[in-house]
């Protein structure tokens, strides 16, 4: 994975290292609690695909600017104060492989961790003198917040279907990797709005992709993925793979797997969506999206960059964690 993403990276290789330094400095504060919180999480730092795909786009429309970096990073520290707060509202106690911050530091410390995180992203959107950057973070925020509470209401009243659950991913994942492109574009040297639009496109598709790759996780083993497994039946959501195996159920059926789904009988779900084919729907559906990402991308003139973006979008839609 680690090799995957470096090699997409080449085309871009000095400006993730400018990266990686203004992300560190955006960090910095005098409280010890604080610091000692953002050592913890600095522990592993995830893929970082977000402020990849940044770079990427702004190179392929034209070229990274000064703007750009600031929204990569930007971006990242919304992604992690999300992350950060996700955590302690699915009670999740792992992350990238470590005790999640709320489970290290208790729930209170870690909402205002990631408080510092949500407000360390917005100061450094404004350093990119960009009104629409600072406004695509500012708006993103909100729509990450829409998200998580249509997920958390949809699962407190059952009222899921494939059409919510799509509102839902796109809202809390794909709508931040459409702000990735949306924002890499728009920071590029020779953008247009043709270019920006396409980047568009491609960024939510890429976004949802990535969210019905993240659900098919849940239903797997393995330590590599550095989150808990099992924990979306837990939580009481019902994601894609049983959503599939759910609605193409007799009335009978349904609702022995509502019963088995209320008692969190994780096994029973597990093994069910694997026989009944929610796996491999979800897969169907993740070649999909991937397919139409490529098709946005195919608007693009060729060049290593766009190379780099088609490996990207592939690993998004194979990664194994
Ligand atoms: C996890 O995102 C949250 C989802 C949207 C599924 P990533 O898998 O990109 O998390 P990190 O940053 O690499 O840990
Ligand atoms: C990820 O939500 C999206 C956000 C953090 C907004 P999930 O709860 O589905 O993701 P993981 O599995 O905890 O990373
Ligand atoms: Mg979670
Ligand atoms: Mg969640």
């Amino acid at each position: 994975m680690k090799q995957a993403l470096q090699q997409i990276s080449t085309p871009i290789a000095t400006q993730i290292d400018a990266f990686q330094q203004a992300y560190q400095a955006a960090l910095q504060s005098n409280n010890a609690l604080l610091q000692q919180m953002v050592t913890h999480v600095n522990q592993s730092l995830g893929k970082q695909m977000r402020p990849m795909l940044v770079l990427l786009c702004a190179q392929l429309c034209g070229g990274i600017t000064p703007a750009t970096i600031h929204a990569a990073v930007s971006v990242e520290l919304l992604h992690v104060a999300s992350l950060i707060h996700d955590d302690v509202v699915d009670e999740s106690d792992q992350r990238r492989g470590k005790p999640s911050l709320w489970a290290s530091f208790q729930s209170k410390a870690a909402v205002l961790g990631g408080d510092f995180y949500l407000s360390a992203a917005l100061s450094e959107a404004v350093k990119s003198q960009q009104l629409t950057i600072i406004n695509g973070i500012a708006n993103m925020g909100k729509k990450l917040v829409d998200g998580e509470l249509l997920q958390l209401s949809g699962s407190k009243n059952a009222i899921y279907n494939q059409a919510y659950y799509f509102k839902v991913i796109e809202a809390k994942t794909a709508e931040l990797f459409k702000t990735c492109a949306q924002l890499g574009a728009l920071s590029a040297q020779h953008s247009s709005k043709q270019l920006v639009e396409k980047a568009v496109q491609m960024g939510l598709a890429i976004g949802i992709c990535f969210q019905l790759k993240d659900d098919v996780f849940d239903y797997q083993q393995g330590e590599h993925i550095g989150k808990p497994v099992g924990n979306d039946v837990q939580e009481g959501k019902m994601t894609l793979p049983l959503l599939y195996v759910y609605e193409q159920a007799s009335e009978s059926e349904k609702a022995t797997i509502k019963q088995a789904f209320d008692n969190k009988d994780v096994a029973y779900i597990q093994q069910l969506v694997s026989e009944k084919g929610g796996i491999d729907y979800t897969l169907e559906q993740i070649n999909l999206y991937k397919q139409k990402a490529l098709q946005y991308l195919q608007d693009f003139e060729d060049s290593p960059t766009r190379k780099a973006i088609e490996q990207f979008i592939l690993l998004v839609a194979e990664r194994e964690k």
